[in-house]
């Protein structure tokens, strides 16, 4: 038999939302009960690597090795949806072009490192999604773009979704109830605003919290103020930070930013039982961003927060020296931060 073995490798960046994501209006499909917009960072400092290979002399299940651990992917529905969708699209290639080999029949091996700690809470599922779906895109030659291929990410994690394209990238919710409309798409390229930068603060003592999925069953069920974010509040801000980017008007973008964090955590803490992400440190990061808006007498910072401690801190490059000495200067006497002030990660950076 044919001992070949096909392989691609690629990276994926991981993206921080300005306008997050939570809720689900269908769990199984991934589809979300609203749009959402994202900054990809730089994959100088985050990143997934991803090699997927495949041959005929391969034996048993499909597997991957994430950080040199074996996952157990076949009880993964998520992972499952993406491998299926992705082999039924190779598949289509080699009923049209009988001389294509045979890979859709052929186990594959993923292999997946995250150049950061997975446990440090850094969306590493969101990068690590995007990976395999694009190496397992490249290994299969697939004609299909980034948004066509955001189709198949967004069904292993929803955040995923938006880590197939750099710059600044709308999820757009979608209405239509297979989840066809339901995709990524850049809106602008990285270039279009080099100088935005993001600072990441890493709270080291992090314990996981509530799993995202979980954590928007909770909410969409149980939050009374979910309903009107979700129908009302996230559209109008979805037109609001897209003109804003296009301007770069920063202070738009940092109110935004910061409002829509605030509001995502308040339906966390409206939910019942109550979820908790943010903890005083991430308190002494909002804090630390309004004394940097309050000495500049503008807004030339913006924190946001996942579901977790950790502080993301937007600004431009002009106002580094400012931010990054009061971050010093305050986090300096707040215990809980890895190193110094965190990690410096520019968002503006190409790999
Ligand atoms: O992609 P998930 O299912 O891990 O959900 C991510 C949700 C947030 O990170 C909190 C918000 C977002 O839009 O990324």
């Amino acid at each position: 038999s044919d001992n070949t073995v096909y392989r691609a490798s690629t990276t994926a960046p991981v993206n921080i939302a300005v306008i997050k994501y939570w809720g689900k209006r269908d769990a199984a499909l991934n589809l979300p009960t609203n749009s959402s917009l994202s900054v990809t960072l730089s994959q100088k400092s985050l990143k997934t690597h991803t090699t997927a290979s495949c041959s005929a002399s391969y034996t048993g299940a499909d597997s991957l090795l994430l950080n040199d651990e074996p996952e157990d992917i076949q009880s993964n529905k998520r992972t499952q949806a993406c491998l299926q969708l992705l082999k039924r699209f190779r598949h289509d290639i080699e009923v049209k072009n009988p001389s294509a080999p045979k890979l859709s029949t052929m186990p594959l091996k993923l292999v997946s490192i995250n150049n950061f700690p997975t446990a440090a809470g850094l969306a590493s599922s969101a990068a690590g999604f995007a990976a395999l779906v694009r190496a397992i895109a490249n290994l299969y030659e697939l004609p299909h773009t980034p948004t066509q291929l955001s189709l198949v990410a967004r069904q292993g994690s929803g955040s995923a979704c938006r880590s197939l394209m750099g710059g600044y990238v709308a999820w757009r919710a979608g209405t239509a109830r297979d989840g066809s409309d339901s995709i990524a798409e850049e809106i602008a390229p990285v270039s279009h605003w080099p100088n935005l930068k993001a600072l990441i603060l890493v709270v080291s003592a992090d314990k996981k919290g509530v799993a995202s999925t979980a954590g928007m069953q909770t909410t969409v069920e149980t939050s009374t103020l979910f309903k009107t974010r979700a129908e009302s509040i996230v559209p109008q801000r979805m037109e609001e930070m897209e003109a804003a980017i296009h301007a770069k008007d920063f202070a738009k973008f940092a109110e935004i930013t910061m409002r829509d964090s605030n509001s995502f955590h308040a339906t966390c803490l409206d939910s019942w039982p109550p979820i908790h992400y943010l903890n005083d440190v991430s308190r002494a990061a909002m804090n630390a961003v309004e004394t940097c808006n309050r000495k500049a007498g503008k807004l030339i910072a913006a924190y946001t927060f996942d579901a977790g401690p950790n502080a993301v801190i937007y600004y431009e490059e002009e106002n580094e020296k400012l931010v990054a000495g009061v971050f010093r200067y305050v986090l300096q006497q707040v215990k809980g931060w890895e190193g110094e002030y965190g990690a410096q990660i520019p968002s503006n950076e190409q790999g």
